[in-house]
């Protein structure tokens, strides 16, 4: 997957806007993933609500957004960017890789609902940012 000059310029725009908003993304997108995918409930033990209102779910989708949205800003560095979370999740956290394609799913659902635009210009271009990132954060089960 390689991304167009034009969709480069699209995601660096959307870095700043993801960052700002990283908490009120983040839960969103995670209380998602949550509910559509309840199975991805048994990696947050520590978790006693699943909803976007929840605290825990608010620090920890600001956390997630915020990394979102740094690979947002620094799009032709994802690998050294992501290299240690890929390791945490591959080989600490132990999860599933296809959980990642759910996420990013989620993830796409948000930014078209909270972004002030979300032209088919700009989702394609999130889509393919979103397989590059899920493509980094895949990279080290083996
Ligand atoms: C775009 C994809 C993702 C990004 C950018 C991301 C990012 C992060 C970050 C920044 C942390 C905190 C790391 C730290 O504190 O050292 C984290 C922790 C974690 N992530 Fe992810 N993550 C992603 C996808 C997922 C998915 C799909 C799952 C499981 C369904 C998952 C499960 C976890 C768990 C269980 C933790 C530890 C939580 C805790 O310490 O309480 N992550 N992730």
């Amino acid at each position: 997957m390689v991304l167009s000059d034009a969709n480069k310029k699209i995601i660096k725009r959307l870095g700043k806007d993801i960052k700002a908003k990283a908490e009120l993304l983040g839960a969103d997108a995670l209380a998602r993933l949550f509910m559509l995918h309840p199975q991805t409930k048994t990696y947050f033990q520590n978790f006693t609500a699943f909803d976007a209102s929840d605290t825990a779910v608010k620090m920890h989708g600001s956390k997630v957004m915020s990394v979102v949205g740094d690979a947002a800003l620094n799009v032709d560095n994802l690998r050294q960017l992501l290299d240690s979370l890929a390791d945490k999740h591959g080989k600490d956290l132990l999860v599933d890789p296809n959980n990642f394609h759910l996420f990013a799913d989620c993830i796409a659902v948000t930014l078209a609902i909270y972004l002030p635009e979300f032209t088919p210009e700009i989702h394609r271009a999130v889509d393919k940012f979103l397989e590059l990132v899920t493509h980094e954060m895949v990279s080290k089960y083996r």
